[in-house]
């Protein structure tokens, strides 16, 4: 997406033994550089949660820029745990030819696929009309829109535990390179390990080590049913800075709680830790940068209809100039100026590295080759994984092999495709990046060219253990 790069703004290539360009050997995966696209969703697929070819073309763009790996989006492993519809799921054996075609594209370019297995818990941006209800450790409900919640009986938490299970093992039925469970940014695992949601009095809740069992089992269980050599990875809220929008608010898990945690998953069998923060999502320092609130008012009256019961309060808020201004005030008390966006996480990363045995994947920002080079030749992280930063600039791994230092349109950590992505294709909806706005439509719609003719073979294919959700 990088407009052709100027030769004039280009530096003199790579030293011989670039840092970033190091193959990064995991104990069951070799990647071929330190550069990692981060999670980052998009409504592609099919309501009913089977995937359309979009997402094809949506990957391949930065498997071609040449990132080493692609850690999937969130991947629901149950239909109830989805943020929103539209997106590819693992729930069931049908689903695997659509991820094995998907592993197939990406491996052409020498790029592999890590697959995040995620649930959502209570928090859930829009419900879907087929799954109501939201299933979590609590009942309260959730702190942004304010959804109702379903307490988990340890009955359905042992039945969510396998379908983490077979998610892992419908990935690598699919030929993909790992999965990651995404245990980070107020999702369902959050909710089970952060002391200020879990509320529970069983031996899910109370102490660090109750409140982690959940992740633990699912590691396990993921081990027991993948075996030894696959790659399993966990992305964690190093900490959760609960406090960072209401001052009133617990603070919640801290460094020093994930780094006991972060202990115990290297007992359970991980392979490595993709290092994140924050109780919810978004969250003033993730993805870290503006809150536009403009964009918001557009986006709210489209998410009303499935909101909860603070659904009203957060709509008002955004009509009204005065009632924008304060709470975009509110979210820059805690959000780091732009320019220290980048590398927001890598003092949590390398406290984690420091007591962790296994690499070590840092999100959150990156965009500068030399400020990633520092990064990984100062011991703070093994890697590092870019979201936004690659939906700004695709090609930014070639560009960085091609000498540059950042790419000459970098991303402003605006935040508009969040926001945008709830209602509309996800793509880069910072107008000051384009030539115009035509140009800008035309970047975003191009993830429906080539349009596709691949078929699923769902209507062929059997469930090997009938489990859906
Ligand atoms: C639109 C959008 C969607 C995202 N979706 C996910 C997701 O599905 N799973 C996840 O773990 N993180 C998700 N993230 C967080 C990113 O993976 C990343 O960790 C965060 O944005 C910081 O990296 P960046 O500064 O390079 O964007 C998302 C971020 C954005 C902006
Ligand atoms: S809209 Fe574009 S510039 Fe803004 S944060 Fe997203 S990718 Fe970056």
């Amino acid at each position: 997406m990088a407009p052709a790069a100027s030769k004039a703004k280009a530096k003199p290539g790579p030293p011989a033994a670039d840092p970033i360009f190091e193959p990064l050997h995991f104990r069951n995966l070799t990647v071929k550089n330190r550069l990692f696209r981060s999670n980052i969703s998009g409504r592609f697929d099919n309501y009913n949660g089977s995937g359309n070819p979009v997402r094809f073309n949506w990957e391949e763009k930065f498997a071609k820029g040449g990132i080493g790996t692609i850690i999937t989006s969130f991947v629901p492993v149950s239909m109830e745990g989805r943020i929103v519809p539209n997106y590819a799921m693992i729930d069931r054996d049908e689903r695997i030819p659509f991820w094995r075609e998907m592993g197939k594209r990406i491996h052409q370019y020498d790029c592999k696929m890590i697959m995040q297995l995620s649930h959502s818990g209570r928090q859930r941006d829009i419900t879907a009309f087929d799954t109501p209800n939201n299933l979590s450790p609590t009942d309260d409900p959730d702190a942004v829109h304010g959804l109702h919640a379903n307490r988990l009986t340890t009955e359905q938490i042992a039945v969510l535990v396998d379908k983490f299970a077979q998610g892992a093992r419908r990935a690598r039925e699919a030929g993909l390179d790992g999965v990651e469970t995404h245990s980070a940014n107020g999702y369902l695992f959050t909710q089970f390990l952060s002391a200020t949601i879990n509320d529970r009095t069983d031996q899910y809740g109370g102490s660090l080590a109750n409140r982690a069992r959940f992740l633990l089992e699912v590691i396990r269980a993921i081990r027991a049913e993948v075996g030894d050599d696959f790659h399993v990875q966990s992305k964690i809220s190093a900490v959760d800075n609960g406090n960072a929008i209401f001052p009133w608010e617990k603070k919640g898990t801290t460094i020093e709680d994930t780094l006991q945690v972060v202990k115990w998953l290297e007992d359970a069998g991980i392979d490595a830790i993709h290092v994140s923060m924050g109780n919810s999502f978004p969250h003033p320092q993730n993805p870290a940068g503006e809150f536009p609130v403009e964009e918001a008012e557009k986006i709210y009256n489209q998410m009303l209809p499935g909101g909860g019961i603070r659904a009203l309060r957060n709509w008002l808020i955004f009509q009204t100039p005065p009632t924008r201004a304060v709470f975009k005030r509110v979210w820059e008390r805690t959000c780091p100026p732009l320019d220290q966006v980048e590398g927001i996480n890598l003092p949590y990363a390398q406290q984690i590295k420091q007591a962790a045995s296994v690499p070590i994947i840092c999100t959150g920002g990156f965009q500068t080759a030399s400020v990633i080079r520092h990064a990984i030749e100062a011991g703070q992280c093994d890697g590092v994984s870019m979201a936004r930063t690659l939906v700004a600039n695709n090609d930014l791994p070639n560009l960085f092999a091609a000498g540059y230092d950042r790419a000459p349109k970098p991303c402003t950590y605006c935040n508009k495709c969040m926001l945008n992505t709830l209602v509309n294709p996800l793509g880069c909806y910072d107008e000051r990046r384009y030539a115009s706005r035509e140009a800008m439509v035309e970047q975003i719609f191009s993830v429906y060219h080539p349009s596709d003719t691949w078929q699923p073979m769902s209507d062929t294919t059997k469930t090997t253990k009938g489990k859906t959700s």
